[in-house]
């Protein structure tokens, strides 16, 4: 069947600075989370760091011509804060938003929209020595870095995405430990998350005359069976990805059941009067990273989770295909999830600002262009359906540090020989840019 897109759907490629870039210590940028992490022995596979990466820094014109080659309307990408602030606070580095400058006029050239994120997980050193996302400080800290980067770049780029998945920064940082800072206290988890949103909703107030939006990463939950506890645990988990973000940010509320569900954990009080006033300031955009839908069990032993309080609930294989990184495959989760946020959250434009896949298939990639394919066509279904989806941004432009697995896992559409730095497109490029050319799959 043909699923055709509209002239008005955009379609871009998304990446992030500290996956890309390089340069880590050039230029005045100060050290990030990620580079203390990525130096600790045993956080990243191999060894990997984010300190070259693919060059991003100095090989930008290169990588915004390549992406002119496939066409795409708009370049979703991330600036380091640790370049704009290196303290963290105070004191600004003109050299780091010259740079970004510099990338957005190049993309402004040749037709391309930027599609800026502030913080994409490389939060300055200096801040996380300070107490990092569970002190409430690092939120005024973002706001003032919003209202800086604000204040240079908003001539240039209209719509501004506050944070790419808190949920991530919060709970694989805070609570599996598996991202920086690697810490795991489920409390911490939780006051993370909830500073997370307090920054997007200051930093909403800093930017008031830009587009504004949000980038989480939902998931379509599914209980493996009707069985009461299955049930709950699909709660939980629902509560604990989609609901305790989705909530305070378009209802101003933290959904009970999760708040019942981490008694144990936190009492709350860290939430003060009047915070989820303003982390529930008006969005202009929804952006939705989505890969990979996980199917749960509860009443499983107990283990390290990366969703505290629901300890016992476990996942299930659901014989799907897995992705080169152990991901299953499902299209239509996707399609369920915008059709979900389109009944329980109507009238918010929604992007898909990730999807993607990794598979190591360097150049003949036809796993990933079915993948895609896939994802895409459920894309279609739902506008179809009615739900208000602007958007696609394919993750990724290019092979690119997959934070703690490294350089193994490849997302790219166009490949990267780390050893040369060469640039090949893959099909999947080549067929990415016949669908935007046609617009019709
Ligand atoms: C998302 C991240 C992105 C990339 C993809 C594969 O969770 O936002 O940086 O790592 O996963």
């Amino acid at each position: 069947m043909t699923a055709e897109f509209d002239p008005g759907f955009l379609f871009g490629v998304s990446t992030s600075s500290y996956q890309i870039e390089g340069a880590a210590s050039e230029d005045g940028r100060g050290p990030s989370i990620w580079d203390t992490f990525a130096a600790t022995p045993g956080a990243v596979a191999d060894g990997d760091t984010g300190a070259v990466a693919a060059d991003h820094y100095h090989r930008y014109r290169d990588d915004v011509a390549l992406m002119d080659g496939l066409g795409v309307g708009a370049y979703r990408f991330s600036i380091a804060w640790p370049r704009i602030q290196p303290d963290g606070s105070g004191r600004i580095e003109q050299r780091g938003l010259d740079f970004y400058r510099r990338l957005i006029d190049a993309l402004l050239d040749r037709g391309i929209e930027p599609w800026p994120t502030l913080y994409h997980w490389d939060l300055p050193q200096p801040l996380q020595d300070a107490g990092g996302w569970p002190a409430r400080d690092t939120a005024y800290r973002f706001a003032e870095y919003a209202a800086v980067v604000h204040e240079a770049l908003s001539d240039r780029a209209t719509r501004w995405t506050t944070l790419n998945e808190p949920w991530s920064s919060a709970f694989l940082g805070h609570a599996t430990g598996r991202h920086a800072p690697g810490v795991r206290d489920g409390a911490a988890a939780v006051h993370a998350a909830h500073h997370l949103m307090l920054a997007h909703g200051l930093a909403a107030e800093a930017m008031p005359e830009s587009l504004l939006g949000i980038s989480l990463n939902l998931s379509h939950v599914s209980p493996a069976s009707d069985a009461e506890i299955d049930l709950d645990a699909f709660r939980r988990i629902d509560g604990m990805q989609n609901r305790i973000f989705l909530d305070p940010l378009l209802r101003g509320s933290y959904p009970e059941d999760v708040v019942a569900d981490l008694a144990a954990v936190t009492s709350f009080d860290h939430v003060q009067d009047g915070d989820l006033k303003t982390i529930a300031a008006p969005l202009d955009f929804l952006g939705v990273n989505y890969y990979s839908p996980p199917i749960v069990r509860g009443g499983q032993p107990p283990k390290p989770s990366a969703y505290p309080g629901s300890e016992t609930v476990g996942s299930v294989d659901g014989g799907r295909p897995r992705t080169d990184i152990g991901w299953e495959v499902d299209p239509k989760g996707l399609q369920e999830l915008l059709l979900r946020l389109g009944r329980d959250h109507p009238g918010v434009p929604l992007y898909v600002t990730e999807n993607g896949a990794a598979y190591d298939e360097p150049v003949h990639d036809a796993a990933r262009i079915s993948y895609l394919d896939g994802h895409l066509r459920a894309c279609a279904s739902a506008i179809e359906r009615g739900v208000a989806l602007r958007g696609y941004f394919l993750w990724s432009l290019m092979d690119n540090f997959e934070w703690s697995y490294g350089y193994r896992q490849r997302f790219g559409i166009v490949h990267i020989d780390y050893a040369t730095q060469r640039r090949t497109l893959k099909d999947s490029a080549r067929w990415y840019a016949d669908l935007i050319r046609n617009r019709r799959l």
